[in-house]
Formats: C-alpha cells, sequence, structure tokens
C-alpha cells in the first residue's frame, strides 16, 4: 500500500546526513533581501570562499555569458552583472557541488550520474536560452531552476534507492514515463521531494516554486514564466538526449506528450523550430557540461 504522502515526505526531513547548504548561499541570499547590501559588502562575503570566487570568474569569463571584457574581481562581476545573477552563479555553483558529491558516495545501478547532469544542465542551459530570446521570465533565474527542477530525482535515489527501484521498474513493465510511475507507485513525486528540499534549504521561494510546478502549471502562479520555460526546455531536451528510460534512438524527434498545454500555447514556435536552432544551443550545453563537470 502506499504511503500516506505527508508521512513519505517527513522521510526527508528526518534524514540525518542530508548535507546543508554551506553557509555562503544562505548569506548571499540573506544580503540580497537587505536593501543596505552593497556590492562591496556582498564581495568580501563572497571572497571569503575562494573556490567559489576562482569558479564564478571562471565561469563569467567563459563564452556562456558573452562579455567582452574580462572579469577579474568578485566587485566586477557584481557591477557588471547585477546582484541577481550572483546570486543564482553562488547558488548554482554551490548546490552543483554539494549533489554531485552526494552522487559520488554511493553508486546505484539504476541512477547514472553523467546523464542526470547531462539532461538537468541540457534543461539549465536551454532555460536560460529560451528566456532570454523569448523575453520570458529572467533568464539567470531559469538557468537555477532549470538545473535544480529534478533534484527530487537524486534524493530519491541516493536515500531511498528501493522506492526509486520501484519507479524504474514499473516503468520498464507497464512502458510508462518516470513521472506517470512516480505516480502509480510513490505518495509524491519528485517535483514535491525537490520542493520540500528546497524549502527547507530555505532557498529562494521562485525556485522552489518553479520545482513544484515544472510538470503542472497552474495558471496565475507566481513562477508561472519559469516554469513554463523550465517545462519546455524539459520536454525538448528530452527528445533529443536518452535518460535512465529512454535511450533516444532517435534524438531530435519531438516528443510533444512532454509538454504542458500552457508551454504548448505560448512556445509552441520555439518547440515546432527546435531542430533548426537546437544545435547551436547543444554546442553551449557541451561547453557548460565540460564546466560545470
Ligand atoms: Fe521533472
Ligand atoms: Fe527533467
Amino acid at each position: 500500500m502506499k504511503k500516506i504522502k505527508t508521512v513519505f515526505l517527513k522521510q526527508f526531513g528526518k534524514i540525518r546526513d542530508l548535507p546543508s547548504l554551506p553557509t555562503i548561499v544562505t548569506k548571499v541570499n540573506e544580503m540580497l533581501n537587505d536593501p543596505n547590501t552593497t556590492n562591496e559588502s556582498l564581495s568580501r562575503v563572497i571572497e571569503k570562499d575562494q573556490a567559489i570566487v576562482f569558479k564564478m570568474l571562471q565561469l563569467v569569463n567563459s563564452v556562456f555569458f558573452g562579455l567582452r571584457e574580462k572579469i577579474s574581481t568578485t566587485n566586477e562581476a557584481a557591477i557588471i552583472l547585477g546582484f541577481d545573477a550572483i546570486r543564482n552563479i553562488v547558488l548554482s555553483l554551490s548546490t552543483l557541488n554539494l549533489l554531485d558529491h552526494l552522487l559520488k558516495q554511493k553508486s546505484n545501478d539504476h541512477f547514472k550520474a553523467t546523464s542526470f547532469w547531462r539532461h538537468s544542465i541540457g534543461v539549465a542551459v536551454l532555460s536560460r536560452y529560451l528566456a532570454g530570446e523569448a523575453m520570458i521570465g529572467d533568464p539567470e533565474k531559469c538557468f537555477v531552476c532549470g538545473l535544480l527542477h529534478d533534484m527530487g530525482k537524486l534524493l530519491l535515489a541516493h536515500y531511498f534507492p528501493d522506492d526509486f527501484i520501484q519507479v524504474i521498474e514499473h516503468a520498464r513493465q507497464e512502458g510508462l514515463s518516470y513521472l506517470d510511475a512516480e505516480k502509480t507507485v510513490l505518495p509524491a513525486c519528485h517535483p514535491e521531494i525537490g520542493y520540500f528540499i528546497v524549502k527547507k534549504w530555505e532557498m529562494p521561494t521562485h525556485l522552489a516554486n518553479t520545482i513544484f510546478s515544472h510538470h503542472n502549471i497552474q495558471p496565475g502562479a507566481t513562477c508561472f514564466n519559469e516554469s513554463i520555460i523550465v517545462n519546455t526546455a524539459d520536454g525538448i531536451i528530452n527528445s533529443y538526449y536518452a535518460d535512465f528510460l529512454n535511450n533516444n534512438t532517435s534524438p531530435g524527434n519531438i516528443k510533444y506528450g512532454y509538454f504542458a498545454p500552457d508551454a504548448r500555447k505560448l512556445l509552441n514556435v520555439w518547440i515546432e523550430t527546435a531542430p533548426h536552432w537546437f544545435p547551436k544551443v547543444d554546442i553551449l550545453i557541451n561547453d557548460a557540461l565540460a564546466f560545470f563537470l
């Protein structure tokens, strides 16, 4: 019998070795909600974590940001890119590090780390691209939402491998998508698990809400724009790359079943024309993969 949803989600709250987010992320979040924060005070806090500074400067100077001038200090990065972009970079780099560390601790034959990161980074880069091109949502926010949208899957596979295997096996036996199998087997699905942990980590609300609604978008939701962008990027990436259940032998064959009705309505032109523009984004994704992993 399926467990009750609240009991199931509470298990995630009780995980003893659930890593905590580095204090720098909480501090940067707090500072960005404080109107007295200046470029200098923000830079001073970030500079306490030299590993993040190093990665951040590498990232902002990469082709990914396409800046003409080289940036050499955190202060310059904050002036040129703005507070929000800095927050999103710190958040992305720290969480990715933490989740990747988690993945490397225990191997699970059913959960393939490489395909998980290829999917997540693909959705992140594509979300950023679509938000910028379609002018829907903030590109940097969409990047983080895309990067972390499926973290519920990773947490389930790592902490509750038996439940994860049950989902995968059920999907294989019945020919279902991962999400549809989850709905049958588990009391709560990966968007709810991701939301629960992101809330626990006190990460920004728009991130939690977008993770929650990336497969089920409520009209008028505060994170509506980010959600349709991530949903569209997810559908396109699923049409090109392999995942746990799908070897994707015909990449580029758009799988319309993945898209939410609102994504089809508002971003259909992007979905329909993906075969023309996706190869360009694929190059960006491969650059980002080389950088992040
Ligand atoms: Fe998902
Ligand atoms: Fe996904």
